[in-house]
């Protein structure tokens, strides 16, 4: 009997890497008969420059690709399968009209070497959204090159260096509170900075009395994620950023939670110098997986002079690329960098309009909210107050049964749930960071509570259902620590 090749159940298949599918000499195209003479491989490359072996590549046909990646896709886990409630990533539905908007041939199909005069209507596009996402900061000016948060925390930190370099001193030292995200620290240093975390008080807010203590004329600024990572609001944001201006010091807003303030608060208007804004999670692009995103740093107009080439310049109708910027930090990112990002962005601003965005922000708060409070019974929640688009739970009732984070984490993917954010922020023990969004309904909503609170029932009656857990997945534990410093993904071939 010749073997399937696959295991399977019912209809979920196993599925073999693609190298190991196929047969030597399968081919996925098929060519016309040549209608020029052939000509040796010698006289068209030089032998420095060709293989001396041929590549290991999969011998496939077209159907055996297309089945192969539909398979794979199918043991995925996404936005359009689910609750997805990764805390401070805004995984939130991406509306079908962004992703037909952006498939439009003209964005599509456009050459980013495309003369000015040609693609006028990208520029209009990268002009406008600027300008929406300048009012939504509440700040002058924004560059759409960033291609992630962390890249556009990158471009301010370095604006912020060329800032204080051209009044004499760059200074050395950035204030970053200890529940800040870790690209923060990174995109500091990155830049030449030191950092110095300040503690958060026992109210999980920055204490205006630690920047008093730490702010003097060697602090170039401060970052701040408002909410920050815990959901909460810092109340005292405004005494904070006057406490870094009077010592010359600009603030920094990292804008991954911009989710709770849409149409509400403007982070300008709090006193915030820079923001970045990341597009794949405020206004809806599919991420995961590695991106692509997009981040945009968003200045007051002091910082101008110093934003990535090219900026848009509008002149009469026309829309052009400056790159004339003598005090620019540079460029960041090829052409208009990650287009169809913003081409989402983009349509999705102008299908919600101002009163749909504040609705959404209304209504991501609220449900963070409802979650919070059905979900108190059963977990420790340490900050068990009024949050804004997420809040932490932790596993503290928990490891009284042997249960950990983790535990509860895997054991939410056997009921159908992909897991919270774990462990972070890393100022509350085994932290489950949730965030729901606005996209969810109250039956998604208390489905997830009813998982919630069946786990927190199995962790007294049934620990080692949790700790063994997840029992429904295709694979289940992993020895993530070797997966993480061994990672292996080459195919070493027979
Ligand atoms: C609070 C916070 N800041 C910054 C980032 C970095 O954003 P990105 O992943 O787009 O680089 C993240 C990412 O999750 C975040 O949660």
């Amino acid at each position: 009997m010749i073997s399937s090749g696959v295991g399977q159940s019912g209809l979920i298949f196993e599925e073999a890497l693609i190298f190991e599918k196929g047969s030597p000499g399968r081919v996925g195209y098929s060519l016309p008969p040549m209608d020029v003479p052939e000509t040796k491989i010698h006289n068209l490359v030089p032998p420095s420059l060709q293989r001396k072996e041929l590549p290991d590549l999969p011998e496939v046909s077209e159907i055996d690709v297309v089945r192969h990646f539909l398979r794979l896709s199918q043991w995925n886990y996404s936005i359009a399968t689910g609750l997805y409630p990764l805390g401070s990533c805004t995984m939130k539905y991406n509306p079908r009209v962004n992703e037909q908007v952006a498939r439009l041939p003209e964005f599509a199909h456009a050459h980013p070497l495309q003369p000015e005069e040609l693609c006028q209507g990208i520029l209009l596009l990268i002009y406008e959204l600027e300008q929406h996402l300048a009012e939504i900061a509440g700040l002058d000016r924004v560059s759409l090159q960033p291609a992630a948060g962390a890249q556009g925390e990158l471009a301010g930190m370095m604006m912020i260096r060329a800032y204080h370099a051209a009044q004499g001193n760059p200074r050395r030292l950035v204030l970053v509170p200890d529940s800040a995200h870790g690209t923060n620290p990174s995109s500091c240093s990155l830049s030449g900075y030191s950092t110095k975390a300040l503690p958060s008080n026992a109210r999980g807010l920055i204490d205006p009395a630690e920047v008093r203590k730490s702010m003097n004329e060697e602090v170039a600024a401060m970052m701040i994620t408002n909410p920050n990572t815990l959901g909460l609001f810092e109340e005292e944001i405004i005494e904070i950023c006057q406490i870094v201006h009077s010592h010359g010091g600009l603030v920094y807003g990292d804008g991954a939670n911009l989710n709770a303030l849409l149409g509400i608060a403007r982070p300008g208007d709090m006193g915030f110098d820079l923001l970045h804004l990341n597009l794949h999670k405020t206004f809806s692009t599919p991420h995961g997986g590695g991106g692509p995103g997009a981040g945009p740093i968003a200045v007051r107009a002091a910082l101008a002079p110093f934003l990535p080439v090219p900026v848009v310049e509008k002149e009469g109708n026309r829309f052009r690329l400056n790159y004339d910027l003598p005090a620019s930090i540079g460029k960041l990112r090829a052409f208009h960098s990650n287009f169809a990002i913003l081409v989402r962005a983009y349509a999705y601003l102008l299908s919600l309009g101002a009163a749909g965005l504040r609705r959404i922000a209304e209504m991501a708060t609220l449900n963070a909210n409802y979650l919070r409070t059905q979900l108190a019974p059963f977990y420790h929640i340490p900050f068990n107050r009024l949050c804004k688009h997420e809040f932490v739970a932790t596993d503290q009732v928990q490891q009284g049964f042997g249960v950990k984070t983790l535990d509860i984490a895997k054991r939410l993917m056997d009921k159908g749930f992909h897991p919270p954010t774990i462990y972070f922020p890393h100022i509350v023990p085994g932290a489950l960071m949730i965030e729901p969004t606005e996209s969810e309904s109250k039956e998604s909503l208390d489905q997830f509570i009813a998982a919630m609170e069946e786990i927190a029932e199995e962790a007294q009656r049934d620990p080692s259902s949790l700790t063994s857990a997840p029992h429904l997945t295709k694979v289940s534990r992993l020895d993530e620590v070797r997966a993480a410093r061994e990672l292996d993904l080459r195919w070493k071939g027979k």
